[in-house]
Order: C-alpha cells, then sequence, then structure tokens
C-alpha cells in the first residue's frame, strides 16, 4: 500500500497539481526538498521517458521511498519534432515564444500542428513504469495570454492560448494533467482499490 509518494522536483506548480490529482488516494506527495534529495542529476536522455526516469532514480537512490518524476516538452510537426526534450534549453527563459515564432514564421496554418507531451516515471523497490500523454494544438502568430509559462502564450488549443486559459482550464486538458491521471489509475491499482 503506497501511502507516500516522493515527486522528484520542487517546483511549487507541479507538486500543487499532483497532490490535487491524487489526494483522493489518501497518498502524501512529498516535494525533493522535503524528503531531504538534493540532487540535480544530468538531463541527458534522448527521450521524455529517459529523462523522467533519471529524476526518479536519482531521488529513489537517495530516499528510497516510492518516487515519481516528470519530463515534458513541445514538439513541432513542422520542426520535425523539435525543440522536444531541449525545450527548457531551446533560449533564454522568457525568449522561448519569441525564437519560436521567428523560426515558423514562414510555415503555412496547415502545417502548424504542434504537441505538448509529459512522461511521468515511478519508481520504488520493485517497480519501474512510466506513463505519457499528449496536449495537441498549433503554434500562433503572435504571444497572447498572461497566464501559464513557457510556450503557452503561442500554443493554441482551440481559439485559445494556453496562456489565455485560467490554470484550472488548462489542468483539465494539459499533457502534464492527462499523465498524472493516469498515474492516478495506476496508483489505485496497486493498491488494490
Ligand atoms: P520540464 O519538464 O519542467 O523540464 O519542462 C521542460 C520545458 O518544456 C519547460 O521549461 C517549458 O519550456 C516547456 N514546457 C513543458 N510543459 C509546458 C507547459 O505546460 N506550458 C509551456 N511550456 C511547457
Amino acid at each position: 500500500m503506497i501511502k507516500k509518494l516522493v515527486m522528484a522536483t520542487n517546483n511549487a506548480n507541479k507538486l500543487r497539481e499532483a497532490r490535487e490529482i491524487l489526494s483522493p488516494l489518501g497518498i502524501e506527495v512529498l516535494s525533493q526538498r522535503e524528503a531531504g534529495a538534493e540532487c540535480e542529476p544530468d538531463e541527458n536522455g534522448t527521450t521524455f521517458a529517459e529523462n523522467a526516469v533519471i529524476k526518479a532514480k536519482a531521488v529513489y537512490e537517495i530516499v528510497n521511498l516510492p518516487t515519481i518524476a516528470d519530463d515534458s516538452g513541445l514538439c513541432v510537426d513542422a520542426l520535425g519534432g523539435r525543440p522536444g526534450v531541449y525545450s527548457a534549453r531551446y533560449a533564454p527563459k522568457g525568449e522561448e515564444c519569441a525564437k519560436l515564432l521567428d523560426e515558423m514564421k514562414d510555415i503555412p496554418d496547415d502545417k502548424r500542428q504542434a504537441a505538448f507531451s509529459c512522461t511521468i516515471a515511478y519508481i520504488d523497490e520493485n517497480t519501474l513504469h512510466t506513463v505519457s500523454a499528449d496536449c495537441k494544438g498549433k503554434i500562433g502568430y503572435e504571444e497572447k495570454g498572461e497566464n501559464g509559462f513557457g510556450y503557452d502564450p503561442v500554443f493554441l488549443y482551440g481559439e485559445k492560448t494556453l496562456a489565455e486559459m485560467t490554470a484550472e482550464e488548462k489542468n483539465k486538458i494539459s499533457h502534464r494533467g492527462a499523465a498524472l491521471e493516469k498515474l492516478y489509475s495506476f496508483l489505485k491499482e496497486r493498491n488494490g482499490d
């Protein structure tokens, strides 16, 4: 029976979302810091799953408690899936949207599809399991909206960018929200519910 999980992050938004979605299972989610694991492993994988496993393993080896870690990014069709696992390193923080819009300036409307992807890895003494989910949309032509972070202002989901949605609206359709829902089902089954 899993009663306590460590999330390999200190990001307050990721923790809040994981706690909200997993709370009906009665599982307490600790941050990396709360669990006493200060480490920053090299995210040198070539897929979201590889990087999620690298992060989960690094923290698990310190805390010896069931651990989850996520990795996510934006894959743009017209750019052959870039920036993908390099999304966080694509441009200095705050400049990623401008750089992407510039790279996409000659791409026609029907070729602007993109997807946010998220993989969450779960690890304990005898299990390694990953769940993944996507959020499909399009890259717009200008930055719109004040909410969110990263590429949200240029990622169109229907008529709105993710930065024009409230956190609640975004969590319902986001890659991370969907991956957390899959993790919820996995943990629920493990706990024998
Ligand atoms: P990480 O999984 O926290 O390392 O995120 C990787 C990078 O992908 C972030 O720095 C963002 O640039 C981008 N990213 C991941 N998820 C989102 C999202 O929901 N909105 C906007 N950008 C995102």
